[in-house]
């Protein structure tokens, strides 16, 4: 038996300690956002927040994490107002999706730690898209760390990837 906080929900799995937490989430509470790839780590599409860090569900055993606090992408925030979500939407970044999950919720985690994040630790992020979003990600993320700072003292990533006028002023 491992019990955990899930969505602000406490949580009992009767499940083998060895059971990868992204199966006890998808197959046994139905929080079927992480999704899987690789199964391995590499591709991040598993990606979950526990105790305030992205961590990929694919390779932590539900057994290390009992009284842990698990976020998953259906807990992020209520009615999908977390900064990120609502830069995501406004720089219409989606595609497939399948990334996406996992992506916004390592995207919350780094502005968690850090509202200005460098292009450098945005690259850094270990998440795979195989739809090329990467440009309009980084223009989310700007707009999400604006959203977050209050749009003072810019990093870099916010000042290269900040929307530009589309026609230039005469
Ligand atoms: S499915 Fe977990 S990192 Fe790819
Ligand atoms: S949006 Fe398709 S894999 Fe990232």
């Amino acid at each position: 038996m491992t019990s955990m906080t899930i969505n602000g929900e406490a949580l009992r799995f009767n499940l083998d300690p060895a059971t990868p937490l992204l199966w006890a989430l998808r197959d046994v509470a139905n929080l079927t956002g992480a999704k899987y790839g690789c199964d391995t780590g590499e591709c991040g599409a598993c990606t979950v927040i526990v105790d305030q860090r992205a961590v990929t569900s694919c390779t932590v055993a539900i057994g290390s994490l009992e009284g842990a606090e698990v976020v998953t992408i259906e807990g992020l925030s209520s009615n999908r107002t977390h900064p990120i979500q609502q830069a995501w939407a406004a720089e219409q970044v989606s595609q497939c999706g399948y990334c996406e999950p996992g992506l916004i919720l390592a995207i919350a985690a780094l502005l968690k730690a850090n509202p200005r994040p460098s292009e450098a630790e945005v690259e850094a992020l270990p998440n795979i898209c195989r739809c090329g979003i990467g440009p309009r990600m980084k223009q989310a993320i700007a707009r999400a760390s604006i959203a977050m700072t209050g749009g003072d003292s810019l990093n870099t990533i916010a000042r290269e990837a900040a929307p530009q006028p589309s026609i230039a002023p005469e």
